[in-house]
Protein backbone atom coordinates (compact mmCIF):
# COMPACT_ATOMS: atom_id res chain seq x y z
CA UNK A 1 0.00 0.00 0.00
CA UNK A 2 1.38 3.08 -0.44
CA UNK A 3 0.58 7.16 -0.10
CA UNK A 4 -1.68 6.11 2.79
CA UNK A 5 -0.54 7.85 5.36
CA UNK A 6 -0.44 11.11 2.84
CA UNK A 7 -3.62 10.81 2.15
CA UNK A 8 -4.81 10.63 5.41
CA UNK A 9 -2.85 13.47 6.36
CA UNK A 10 -4.26 15.34 3.72
CA UNK A 11 -7.77 14.45 4.29
CA UNK A 12 -8.21 13.94 8.34
CA UNK A 13 -9.48 17.23 9.01
CA UNK A 14 -12.27 16.81 6.45
CA UNK A 15 -12.94 13.41 7.61
CA UNK A 16 -13.49 14.31 11.23
CA UNK A 17 -16.28 17.11 10.27
CA UNK A 18 -18.08 14.73 8.33
CA UNK A 19 -17.80 12.30 11.16
CA UNK A 20 -18.99 15.15 13.46
CA UNK A 21 -22.00 15.90 11.06
CA UNK A 22 -23.06 12.18 11.31
CA UNK A 23 -22.86 12.56 15.55
CA UNK A 24 -25.02 15.15 15.17
CA UNK A 25 -28.02 13.07 13.65
CA UNK A 26 -29.71 11.65 17.27
CA UNK A 27 -30.24 8.48 15.53
CA UNK A 28 -32.21 6.66 18.27
CA UNK A 29 -33.48 3.01 17.41
CA UNK A 30 -34.61 2.48 20.74
CA UNK A 31 -36.76 5.42 21.14
CA UNK A 32 -39.83 6.46 18.53
CA UNK A 33 -39.31 10.01 19.23
CA UNK A 34 -35.95 10.01 17.41
CA UNK A 35 -37.83 8.29 14.13
CA UNK A 36 -37.67 10.78 11.43
CA UNK A 37 -33.74 11.17 12.59
CA UNK A 38 -32.97 7.90 12.60
CA UNK A 39 -33.80 7.35 9.14
CA UNK A 40 -31.99 11.05 8.13
CA UNK A 41 -29.03 8.98 9.34
CA UNK A 42 -29.73 5.84 7.03
CA UNK A 43 -29.49 8.58 4.12
CA UNK A 44 -26.50 10.25 5.23
CA UNK A 45 -24.82 7.26 5.34
CA UNK A 46 -26.20 5.85 2.00
CA UNK A 47 -24.64 9.51 0.57
CA UNK A 48 -21.34 8.95 2.65
CA UNK A 49 -20.95 5.36 0.95
CA UNK A 50 -21.54 7.22 -2.85
CA UNK A 51 -19.51 9.75 -2.66
CA UNK A 52 -16.44 7.38 -0.86
CA UNK A 53 -16.91 5.38 -4.33
CA UNK A 54 -19.25 3.07 -4.15
CA UNK A 55 -21.17 2.42 -7.26
CA UNK A 56 -24.32 0.85 -6.25
CA UNK A 57 -25.79 2.25 -2.83
CA UNK A 58 -29.60 1.37 -1.60
CA UNK A 59 -32.00 2.14 1.18
CA UNK A 60 -33.42 -1.24 2.00
CA UNK A 61 -36.47 -0.69 3.43
CA UNK A 62 -37.59 -3.56 6.36
CA UNK A 63 -40.20 -3.68 8.92
CA UNK A 64 -38.29 -1.19 11.12
CA UNK A 65 -35.25 0.80 9.81
CA UNK A 66 -33.45 0.69 6.76
CA UNK A 67 -30.80 -1.68 6.06
CA UNK A 68 -27.93 0.46 3.68
CA UNK A 69 -26.49 -1.40 0.94
CA UNK A 70 -23.71 -0.08 -0.94
CA UNK A 71 -20.90 -2.40 -2.81
CA UNK A 72 -18.14 -1.53 -5.33
CA UNK A 73 -17.34 -5.09 -7.53
CA UNK A 74 -14.48 -4.10 -9.27
CA UNK A 75 -14.16 -8.14 -10.89
CA UNK A 76 -16.42 -10.86 -9.70
CA UNK A 77 -13.57 -13.55 -9.31
CA UNK A 78 -11.64 -11.33 -7.02
CA UNK A 79 -12.51 -12.00 -3.21
CA UNK A 80 -15.31 -9.78 -2.00
CA UNK A 81 -15.04 -8.37 1.74
CA UNK A 82 -18.51 -7.53 3.52
CA UNK A 83 -18.21 -4.83 5.87
CA UNK A 84 -20.89 -4.44 9.16
CA UNK A 85 -21.78 -1.48 11.05
CA UNK A 86 -24.61 -0.16 12.50
CA UNK A 87 -26.10 4.20 12.60
CA UNK A 88 -28.36 3.68 15.09
CA UNK A 89 -27.43 4.63 18.81
CA UNK A 90 -28.12 3.77 22.43
CA UNK A 91 -30.34 6.83 23.89
CA UNK A 92 -28.43 9.48 26.11
CA UNK A 93 -30.21 8.92 29.28
CA UNK A 94 -28.74 9.97 31.60
CA UNK A 95 -28.67 13.56 29.89
CA UNK A 96 -27.96 15.41 32.96
CA UNK A 97 -24.58 13.74 33.25
CA UNK A 98 -22.96 14.50 30.26
CA UNK A 99 -20.23 17.22 29.71
CA UNK A 100 -21.87 19.03 26.73
CA UNK A 101 -24.94 17.95 25.05
CA UNK A 102 -24.64 14.15 23.18
CA UNK A 103 -26.03 15.49 19.80
CA UNK A 104 -23.61 18.26 19.64
CA UNK A 105 -20.27 16.62 19.68
CA UNK A 106 -16.92 18.34 21.08
CA UNK A 107 -13.79 17.55 20.06
CA UNK A 108 -11.44 17.97 23.41
CA UNK A 109 -8.10 16.85 24.73
CA UNK A 110 -7.59 14.58 20.97
CA UNK A 111 -11.12 12.69 21.43
CA UNK A 112 -14.61 13.56 20.01
CA UNK A 113 -17.15 13.54 22.79
CA UNK A 114 -20.78 12.59 21.40
CA UNK A 115 -23.32 9.71 21.73
CA UNK A 116 -22.07 7.37 19.02
CA UNK A 117 -18.77 8.78 18.76
CA UNK A 118 -17.01 5.11 19.51
CA UNK A 119 -20.41 2.51 19.09
CA UNK A 120 -20.15 2.80 16.50
CA UNK A 121 -20.94 5.91 14.46
CA UNK A 122 -17.25 6.79 14.75
CA UNK A 123 -15.88 2.96 14.02
CA UNK A 124 -18.57 1.94 11.11
CA UNK A 125 -17.36 5.38 9.17
CA UNK A 126 -13.61 4.33 9.12
CA UNK A 127 -14.76 1.43 7.03
CA UNK A 128 -16.79 4.36 4.20
CA UNK A 129 -13.14 6.47 4.21
CA UNK A 130 -10.76 3.61 3.99
CA UNK A 131 -12.90 2.62 1.00
CA UNK A 132 -12.30 6.51 -0.08
CA UNK A 133 -8.47 6.20 0.32
CA UNK A 134 -8.42 2.95 -1.60
CA UNK A 135 -10.66 4.14 -4.54
CA UNK A 136 -8.70 7.42 -4.61
CA UNK A 137 -5.19 6.17 -4.58
CA UNK A 138 -6.07 3.16 -6.90
CA UNK A 139 -5.48 0.25 -5.11
CA UNK A 140 -8.67 -1.48 -3.73
CA UNK A 141 -7.79 -4.78 -4.13
CA UNK A 142 -11.14 -6.38 -4.33
CA UNK A 143 -14.91 -6.38 -4.00
CA UNK A 144 -16.14 -4.78 -1.32
CA UNK A 145 -19.62 -4.48 0.27
CA UNK A 146 -21.76 -3.02 2.97
CA UNK A 147 -24.47 -3.11 5.34
CA UNK A 148 -24.93 -0.87 7.62
CA UNK A 149 -28.14 -1.85 9.82
CA UNK A 150 -30.18 0.70 12.67
CA UNK A 151 -31.68 -1.50 14.74
CA UNK A 152 -28.22 -3.04 16.41
CA UNK A 153 -28.93 -1.36 20.00
CA UNK A 154 -32.53 -3.19 19.64
CA UNK A 155 -31.35 -6.63 18.88
CA UNK A 156 -30.92 -6.61 14.86
CA UNK A 157 -34.46 -8.24 14.77
CA UNK A 158 -35.07 -7.12 10.63
CA UNK A 159 -31.20 -7.62 9.57
CA UNK A 160 -32.23 -11.15 10.63
CA UNK A 161 -34.97 -11.88 8.10
CA UNK A 162 -33.05 -9.28 5.54
CA UNK A 163 -30.06 -11.89 5.98
CA UNK A 164 -32.20 -14.29 5.19
CA UNK A 165 -33.87 -12.66 2.01
CA UNK A 166 -30.66 -11.56 0.38
CA UNK A 167 -28.47 -14.35 0.48
CA UNK A 168 -27.49 -14.01 -2.87
CA UNK A 169 -26.68 -10.76 -2.59
CA UNK A 170 -24.65 -10.59 0.46
CA UNK A 171 -22.14 -13.06 -0.71
CA UNK A 172 -18.72 -12.90 0.31
CA UNK A 173 -15.14 -14.40 1.68
CA UNK A 174 -15.34 -12.78 4.74
CA UNK A 175 -17.39 -9.96 6.93
CA UNK A 176 -15.17 -7.27 8.98
CA UNK A 177 -16.57 -5.17 11.64
CA UNK A 178 -15.09 -2.40 13.41
CA UNK A 179 -17.96 -2.60 16.67
CA UNK A 180 -15.15 -3.43 19.37
CA UNK A 181 -12.09 -2.09 21.29
CA UNK A 182 -9.24 -2.51 22.19
CA UNK A 183 -6.76 -3.04 25.04
CA UNK A 184 -5.41 0.27 24.60
CA UNK A 185 -2.80 1.62 22.03
CA UNK A 186 -0.01 0.55 23.29
CA UNK A 187 -1.43 -3.41 23.41
CA UNK A 188 -3.46 -3.22 20.38
CA UNK A 189 -5.33 -6.63 20.35
CA UNK A 190 -8.38 -7.99 17.90
CA UNK A 191 -11.37 -9.66 19.44
CA UNK A 192 -11.83 -12.97 18.75
CA UNK A 193 -15.36 -13.60 20.92
CA UNK A 194 -18.31 -12.19 21.65
CA UNK A 195 -20.93 -13.25 24.47
CA UNK A 196 -24.43 -14.17 23.69
CA UNK A 197 -27.14 -12.97 25.90
CA UNK A 198 -30.67 -13.56 26.98
CA UNK A 199 -32.60 -10.70 28.36
CA UNK A 200 -36.09 -11.01 29.97
CA UNK A 201 -38.24 -8.13 32.22
CA UNK A 202 -39.66 -9.94 35.34
CA UNK A 203 -42.52 -8.50 37.51
CA UNK A 204 -44.20 -9.38 40.56
CA UNK A 205 -47.48 -9.06 41.61
CA UNK A 206 -48.51 -8.84 45.26
CA UNK A 207 -51.71 -6.89 46.40
CA UNK A 208 -54.58 -6.32 43.53
CA UNK A 209 -53.55 -2.34 44.31
CA UNK A 210 -50.79 -0.08 46.60
CA UNK A 211 -51.44 -0.20 50.36
CA UNK A 212 -50.77 1.49 53.28
CA UNK A 213 -47.13 -0.15 54.97
CA UNK A 214 -48.21 0.53 58.45
CA UNK A 215 -52.10 -1.12 57.92
CA UNK A 216 -51.11 -4.29 55.56
CA UNK A 217 -46.93 -3.96 56.01
CA UNK A 218 -45.72 -7.54 57.68
CA UNK A 219 -48.89 -9.12 56.70
CA UNK A 220 -49.19 -8.59 53.27
CA UNK A 221 -46.09 -9.61 50.73
CA UNK A 222 -44.09 -6.93 49.50
CA UNK A 223 -43.36 -7.55 45.55
CA UNK A 224 -39.94 -5.68 45.85
CA UNK A 225 -38.79 -7.26 48.97
CA UNK A 226 -40.21 -10.82 47.46
CA UNK A 227 -38.04 -9.38 44.37
CA UNK A 228 -34.64 -8.44 46.25
CA UNK A 229 -35.01 -11.92 47.78
CA UNK A 230 -35.27 -13.70 44.60
CA UNK A 231 -32.73 -11.65 42.85
CA UNK A 232 -30.20 -11.91 45.67
CA UNK A 233 -30.59 -16.37 45.32
CA UNK A 234 -29.73 -16.28 42.05
CA UNK A 235 -26.23 -16.01 42.78
CA UNK A 236 -24.46 -17.94 45.82
CA UNK A 237 -21.73 -16.62 47.91
CA UNK A 238 -18.69 -17.39 44.94
CA UNK A 239 -20.99 -15.47 42.40
CA UNK A 240 -21.56 -18.93 40.96
CA UNK A 241 -24.97 -18.58 39.43
CA UNK A 242 -27.75 -21.02 40.87
CA UNK A 243 -30.26 -21.56 37.84
CA UNK A 244 -29.95 -25.18 38.22
CA UNK A 245 -28.16 -26.62 34.39
CA UNK A 246 -26.99 -22.83 33.83
CA UNK A 247 -23.39 -24.10 33.59
CA UNK A 248 -24.09 -27.71 31.86
CA UNK A 249 -23.31 -26.26 28.25
CA UNK A 250 -20.77 -24.03 28.83
CA UNK A 251 -17.50 -25.01 26.70
CA UNK A 252 -14.44 -25.46 29.29
CA UNK A 253 -11.48 -23.51 28.13
CA UNK A 254 -8.05 -25.88 28.59
CA UNK A 255 -5.87 -24.22 31.50
CA UNK A 256 -3.20 -23.81 28.42
CA UNK A 257 -5.10 -21.55 26.98
CA UNK A 258 -5.94 -19.66 30.90
CA UNK A 259 -2.39 -19.31 30.94
CA UNK A 260 -2.07 -18.06 27.47
CA UNK A 261 -5.08 -15.70 28.92
CA UNK A 262 -3.14 -14.53 32.10
CA UNK A 263 -0.30 -13.04 30.13
CA UNK A 264 -2.66 -10.64 28.46
CA UNK A 265 -1.33 -6.93 29.66
CA UNK A 266 -3.71 -6.26 32.20
CA UNK A 267 -3.47 -3.67 35.31
CA UNK A 268 -5.82 -4.28 37.40
CA UNK A 269 -5.22 -1.27 39.96
CA UNK A 270 -5.47 1.06 37.31
CA UNK A 271 -8.85 -1.02 36.22
CA UNK A 272 -10.01 -0.46 39.89
CA UNK A 273 -8.97 3.71 39.66
CA UNK A 274 -10.20 4.05 36.47
CA UNK A 275 -14.05 3.02 38.01
CA UNK A 276 -13.44 4.19 41.37
CA UNK A 277 -13.85 1.26 43.20
CA UNK A 278 -11.84 -0.36 45.76
CA UNK A 279 -12.31 -4.21 45.02
CA UNK A 280 -13.53 -5.69 41.63
CA UNK A 281 -16.44 -8.78 42.03
CA UNK A 282 -17.07 -11.69 40.46
CA UNK A 283 -17.31 -15.89 39.98
CA UNK A 284 -14.76 -17.39 42.59
CA UNK A 285 -11.80 -18.94 40.89
CA UNK A 286 -11.67 -16.80 37.66
CA UNK A 287 -9.78 -13.52 36.72
CA UNK A 288 -10.74 -10.03 35.60
CA UNK A 289 -10.18 -10.89 31.78
CA UNK A 290 -11.94 -14.49 32.11
CA UNK A 291 -14.80 -13.09 33.86
CA UNK A 292 -15.51 -10.59 31.38
CA UNK A 293 -14.54 -13.28 28.48
CA UNK A 294 -15.24 -16.94 28.96
CA UNK A 295 -17.50 -16.97 32.03
CA UNK A 296 -21.49 -16.32 31.93
CA UNK A 297 -22.29 -13.52 34.07
CA UNK A 298 -25.87 -12.31 34.94
CA UNK A 299 -27.04 -8.66 36.05
CA UNK A 300 -29.78 -6.55 36.70
CA UNK A 301 -30.00 -3.86 34.49
CA UNK A 302 -32.91 -1.64 35.79
CA UNK A 303 -35.37 -1.94 38.84
CA UNK A 304 -38.12 -0.55 39.85
CA UNK A 305 -41.69 -0.07 41.80
CA UNK A 306 -43.07 1.61 44.56
CA UNK A 307 -42.60 5.25 45.32
CA UNK A 308 -39.30 6.74 43.90
CA UNK A 309 -40.70 10.75 44.49
CA UNK A 310 -39.31 13.17 46.31
CA UNK A 311 -39.51 12.83 49.98
CA UNK A 312 -41.23 9.92 51.55
CA UNK A 313 -44.70 7.96 50.89
CA UNK A 314 -45.57 4.79 53.18
CA UNK A 315 -46.48 2.51 50.55
CA UNK A 316 -46.85 -1.69 50.14
CA UNK A 317 -46.63 -1.56 46.65
CA UNK A 318 -48.26 -3.78 44.13
CA UNK A 319 -45.78 -4.29 41.68
CA UNK A 320 -42.18 -4.71 41.39
CA UNK A 321 -40.50 -4.52 37.86
CA UNK A 322 -36.58 -5.74 36.92
CA UNK A 323 -34.93 -6.48 33.96
CA UNK A 324 -32.15 -8.89 33.86
CA UNK A 325 -29.07 -9.97 31.38
CA UNK A 326 -27.72 -13.05 31.30
CA UNK A 327 -24.28 -13.04 28.71
CA UNK A 328 -23.49 -16.34 27.44
CA UNK A 329 -20.44 -18.20 25.90
CA UNK A 330 -19.89 -21.14 23.43
CA UNK A 331 -22.04 -23.36 23.31
CA UNK A 332 -25.05 -21.99 25.89
CA UNK A 333 -28.06 -21.57 24.18
CA UNK A 334 -29.81 -18.25 24.44
CA UNK A 335 -33.10 -19.75 23.85
CA UNK A 336 -32.09 -22.89 26.31
CA UNK A 337 -30.70 -20.02 28.96
CA UNK A 338 -33.96 -18.16 28.90
CA UNK A 339 -36.20 -21.41 29.40
CA UNK A 340 -34.24 -22.11 32.40
CA UNK A 341 -34.13 -18.79 33.56
CA UNK A 342 -37.86 -18.71 33.73
CA UNK A 343 -38.68 -21.93 34.79
CA UNK A 344 -36.19 -21.45 38.21
CA UNK A 345 -37.57 -17.83 38.41
CA UNK A 346 -41.38 -18.50 38.26
CA UNK A 347 -40.33 -22.10 40.87
CA UNK A 348 -38.50 -19.55 43.37
CA UNK A 349 -41.41 -17.17 43.76
CA UNK A 350 -43.56 -17.88 47.00
CA UNK A 351 -47.21 -18.21 47.02
CA UNK A 352 -47.62 -15.13 48.05
CA UNK A 353 -47.17 -13.48 44.63
CA UNK A 354 -47.23 -13.81 41.00
CA UNK A 355 -44.60 -13.89 38.36
CA UNK A 356 -44.52 -13.13 34.96
CA UNK A 357 -41.15 -13.67 33.40
CA UNK A 358 -41.10 -12.06 29.87
CA UNK A 359 -38.11 -12.82 27.18
CA UNK A 360 -36.58 -10.21 25.23
CA UNK A 361 -34.33 -10.34 22.41
CA UNK A 362 -31.23 -12.99 22.59
CA UNK A 363 -28.30 -14.05 21.01
CA UNK A 364 -25.96 -16.41 20.64
CA UNK A 365 -21.96 -16.24 21.36
CA UNK A 366 -19.74 -16.08 19.20
CA UNK A 367 -15.93 -17.28 18.50
CA UNK A 368 -13.18 -15.94 15.26
CA UNK A 369 -10.72 -19.12 15.28
CA UNK A 370 -7.12 -17.29 14.80
CA UNK A 371 -5.76 -19.92 12.46
CA UNK A 372 -8.04 -18.83 9.35
CA UNK A 373 -6.34 -16.65 6.41
CA UNK A 374 -8.81 -13.61 7.82
CA UNK A 375 -7.38 -13.55 10.82
CA UNK A 376 -3.71 -13.22 9.90
CA UNK A 377 -4.20 -10.81 7.27
CA UNK A 378 -6.02 -8.60 10.39
CA UNK A 379 -3.43 -9.61 12.51
CA UNK A 380 -0.74 -8.48 9.71
CA UNK A 381 -2.11 -5.19 8.86
CA UNK A 382 -2.13 -4.21 13.11
CA UNK A 383 1.38 -5.11 12.89
CA UNK A 384 1.69 -2.81 9.66
CA UNK A 385 0.45 0.42 11.51
CA UNK A 386 0.88 -0.55 15.16
CA UNK A 387 4.51 -1.54 14.46
CA UNK A 388 4.00 -4.90 16.93
CA UNK A 389 1.53 -7.50 17.18
CA UNK A 390 -1.30 -8.07 18.18
CA UNK A 391 -2.97 -9.61 21.13
CA UNK A 392 -6.62 -11.94 20.64
CA UNK A 393 -8.82 -10.85 23.51
CA UNK A 394 -12.55 -12.01 23.88
CA UNK A 395 -15.01 -9.69 24.65
CA UNK A 396 -17.79 -9.21 27.19
CA UNK A 397 -19.75 -7.27 25.06
CA UNK A 398 -22.72 -8.98 22.09
CA UNK A 399 -23.15 -8.51 18.76
CA UNK A 400 -25.79 -11.30 18.16
CA UNK A 401 -25.62 -10.98 14.06
CA UNK A 402 -22.49 -11.99 14.23
CA UNK A 403 -23.19 -15.89 14.81
CA UNK A 404 -26.42 -15.32 12.55
CA UNK A 405 -23.77 -14.73 10.07
CA UNK A 406 -21.88 -17.46 10.45
CA UNK A 407 -25.54 -19.79 10.52
CA UNK A 408 -27.08 -18.22 7.87
CA UNK A 409 -23.95 -16.96 5.30
CA UNK A 410 -21.56 -18.93 6.33
CA UNK A 411 -18.93 -16.51 6.78
CA UNK A 412 -16.54 -15.85 9.67
CA UNK A 413 -16.67 -12.28 11.41
CA UNK A 414 -12.84 -10.32 12.06
CA UNK A 415 -14.20 -8.25 14.71
CA UNK A 416 -11.28 -5.25 14.04
CA UNK A 417 -12.15 -2.72 16.70
CA UNK A 418 -10.49 0.44 17.53
CA UNK A 419 -12.30 1.58 20.56
CA UNK A 420 -11.13 1.61 23.88
CA UNK A 421 -13.19 0.04 27.03
CA UNK A 422 -12.70 3.77 28.14
CA UNK A 423 -14.43 5.50 25.67
CA UNK A 424 -17.44 5.36 27.72
CA UNK A 425 -19.79 3.40 25.06
CA UNK A 426 -23.85 3.55 26.21
CA UNK A 427 -22.77 6.05 29.17
CA UNK A 428 -22.94 9.51 29.73
CA UNK A 429 -19.64 11.57 28.08
CA UNK A 430 -19.10 9.06 25.01
CA UNK A 431 -16.12 9.54 23.08
CA UNK A 432 -13.70 8.28 20.54
CA UNK A 433 -10.29 9.55 19.86
CA UNK A 434 -9.30 10.97 16.80
CA UNK A 435 -6.09 8.78 16.81
CA UNK A 436 -7.95 5.63 16.89
CA UNK A 437 -10.40 6.86 14.17
CA UNK A 438 -7.49 7.84 12.01
CA UNK A 439 -5.45 4.69 12.84
CA UNK A 440 -8.68 2.32 11.83
CA UNK A 441 -8.68 4.44 8.48
CA UNK A 442 -4.70 3.97 8.09
CA UNK A 443 -5.25 0.21 8.95
CA UNK A 444 -8.13 -1.32 7.33
CA UNK A 445 -6.52 -1.04 3.79
CA UNK A 446 -3.66 -2.99 4.98
CA UNK A 447 -6.30 -5.69 6.01
CA UNK A 448 -7.91 -5.31 1.96
CA UNK A 449 -4.40 -5.80 0.65
CA UNK A 450 -3.02 -9.10 2.79
CA UNK A 451 -6.97 -10.21 2.58
CA UNK A 452 -6.97 -10.48 -1.00
CA UNK A 453 -3.52 -12.00 -1.13
CA UNK A 454 -3.83 -14.89 0.83
CA UNK A 455 -6.89 -15.94 -0.20
CA UNK A 456 -5.30 -16.43 -3.99
N1 LIG B 1 -20.69 -2.51 19.94
C1 LIG B 1 -21.45 -3.08 21.00
C2 LIG B 1 -20.95 -4.44 21.45
C3 LIG B 1 -19.54 -4.48 22.01
C4 LIG B 1 -19.01 -3.43 22.71
C5 LIG B 1 -18.80 -5.61 21.83
C6 LIG B 1 -17.72 -3.49 23.21
C7 LIG B 1 -17.53 -5.69 22.34
C8 LIG B 1 -16.99 -4.63 23.03
C9 LIG B 1 -22.91 -3.20 20.55
O1 LIG B 1 -23.36 -2.03 19.93
C10 LIG B 1 -23.78 -3.43 21.74
O2 LIG B 1 -23.89 -2.54 22.54
N2 LIG B 1 -24.41 -4.60 21.85
C11 LIG B 1 -25.35 -4.87 22.89
C12 LIG B 1 -26.26 -5.99 22.53
C13 LIG B 1 -27.49 -5.60 21.76
C14 LIG B 1 -28.37 -6.80 21.54
C15 LIG B 1 -28.27 -4.51 22.41
C16 LIG B 1 -24.64 -5.25 24.15
O3 LIG B 1 -23.55 -5.87 24.12
O4 LIG B 1 -25.19 -4.95 25.22
MN1 LIG C 1 -22.03 -1.31 18.55
MN1 LIG D 1 -23.89 -0.58 21.58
Amino acid sequence: MKDVREYLEANKDRFINELVELLRIPSVSADSAYKKDTMAAADAVRNMLEKAGADKTEICPTAGYPVVYGEKIINPSLPTILVYGHYDVQPADPIELWDSPPFEPVIKDGKIYARGAADDKGQMYMHVKALELMVNTNQLPCNVKFIIEGEEEVGSVNLNTFIKENKERLKADVILISDTSMLSMEHPSITTGLKGLSYLEVEVTGPNRDLHSGVYGGAVANPINILSKMIASLTDENNHITIPGFYNNVAEVSSEERAEMAKTPFDLDEYKDHLKINEVHGEKGFSTIERTSIRPTLDVNGIWGGYIGEGAKTVLPSKAHAKISMRLVPNQSSEEITELFKNHFESIAPDSVKVVVKPHHGGEPYVTPIDIPAYQAAAQAIETTFGKASIPVRAGGSIPIVALFEKELGLKSILLGFGLNSDAIHSPNEHYGIFNFLKGIETIPYFFENFSKLKD
